[in-house]
């Protein structure tokens, strides 16, 4: 038999303890020893989030009526995304739960457009980069498409030319990561834009981890590409607030070119005693924290703020690289945001990975090729002598021992 709810209540301070207690065993972030899942810009920033997300935790954005505030935060929101992302007039979005909910809103509103232009869309087809995130597919199985992967260029990067070989008469849409999760490359948008152009296919944008960053590196310097709706085939993007945006968990937005086009995400439904419903995403009830910790945290970190903790993940990165470099590593392709996968030639590095888990360090892997993979936070630039150091040493002892891999468990879920 399982849990049961205890027949009488306790204090908070027992419950509290024991809630304390059950996370013992968890990955280590607030030391800054994980690298993937959380994002830690520092206890202001976490504090922000914490107390603006309390302060509406209660209220439901379902009914805009009764909770106008959280109907003008999300507009708001939205519209500083679009800011950001060379959104166009007329362009619009919402908020979403996070990328996945994100990335199901654009499939579907791809084809459900596709459906109401005469388009059969039975086994329609997402064609996307072997680096896409699995939430395409997972958007696919629900809305009854199929994904269809080409393997990235030699660069990591989505092969632009094998991609419109691949164009077939189902095709609905075409993907680009702005970055990947696995290589944290940034698709060529640009020519996947051609392309998708040319052939009057739709062109999504993933900038769930890059959306709510690469602006704010370009405007720190950092040469990053056109990657947005600046690219004028790109129909749709997602960009997470949950992730450098900085917000408390549940904070995503899916963006559209236009207010035609996002009237194809919307669900009314009125045929039942409960009143006539309308959803713009796939959730009823909207938590209303997550809304407001987005609202707080952009309005607490400005773009000084954003640019700020974006230098220090790219410097955080630049050092790690350098250090990489000195010990005979290399990282996949040209990272050029937070996200960064490093290997050798000769080691095993599930093995090194094995050692630095050891030593407490909980960071992702890429599987194809094996390498080390690391989702950076701000808060990362503090500790990358220490983890530095902690490689060298893994790699000794993988060297001297030869020990494998083997069993070394590194699921990304
Ligand atoms: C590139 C990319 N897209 C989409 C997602 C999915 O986001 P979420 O986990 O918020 O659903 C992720 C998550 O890491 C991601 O890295």
């Amino acid at each position: 038999m399982g849990k049961s709810i205890p027949e009488k209540g306790a204090s908070w301070e027992t419950v509290r303890h024991e809630l304390e207690s059950l996370g013992k065993g968890d990955a280590d972030w607030r030391s800054a020893r994980t690298a993937v899942y959380v994002f830690n810009a520092g206890e202001d920033v976490l504090r922000v989030a914490k107390d603006a997300y309390a302060l509406y935790q209660s209220e439901n954005a379902l009914g805009p009526l009764a909770f106008p505030s959280l109907k003008r935060m999300e507009d708001d929101v939205v519209a500083m995304g679009l800011s950001l992302l060379h959104g166009p007039e007329g362009a619009c979005g919402n908020m979403t739960s996070g990328g996945t909910e994100s990335i199901l809103m654009a499939v579907k509103t791809c084809r459900d457009q596709a459906r109401a232009q005469g388009r059969d869309t039975t086994d329609g087809e997402i064609l996307a980069p072997l680096s896409a995130h699995p939430a395409f597919d997972k958007a696919a199985h629900y809305l009854g498409l199929r994904v269809v992967r080409v393997p990235v260029a030699r660069d990591m990067r989505a092969d632009v030319p094998a991609m419109a070989d691949a164009i077939g008469p189902r095709t609905l849409m075409l993907v680009g990561s702005a970055p990947c999760f696995p290589y944290g490359v940034i698709d060529p948008i640009e020519a996947l834009g051609d392309v998708a152009r040319q052939r009057d296919v739709w062109l999504h944008v993933d900038a769930c981890v890059g959306g709510y960053f690469a602006p704010f590196a370009r405007m720190n310097g950092v040469d990053v590409p056109p990657f947005d709706f600046e690219v004028p085939a790109v129909r749709s993007m997602s960009a997470d607030l949950h992730k450098y945006g900085y917000a408390a968990k549940g904070a995503s937005t899916v963006l559209h070119r236009s207010e035609e086009q996002r009237e194809h995400q919307i669900f009314e439904f009125g045929d039942w005693p409960g009143g006539h419903m309308t959803t713009p995403t796939l959730a009823g009830t909207r938590p209303g924290g997550a809304i407001a910790g987005a609202w707080a945290v952009m309005h607490y970190l400005g773009v000084e703020g954003y640019c700020e903790k974006a230098r220090q993940v790219t410097d955080a990165r630049e050092k790690l690289s350098e250090g990489f470099a000195e010990l005979g590593l290399h990282a996949l392709g040209d990272p050029q945001l937070g996200l960064i996968a490093y290997r050798s030639d000769d080691l095993d590095m599930r093995a090194v990975y094995g050692q630095l888990f050891r030593k407490g360090w909980f960071t992702g892997f890429t599987t194809d090729p094996a390498s080390i993979h690391l989702m950076l936070s701000p808060a990362h630039l503090q500790v990358v002598d220490s983890y530095l150091e902690d490689l060298r040493a893994a790699i000794t002892h993988v060297r001297e021992t030869g020990a494998t891999g083997d069993g070394v468990v590194t699921r990304y879920a």
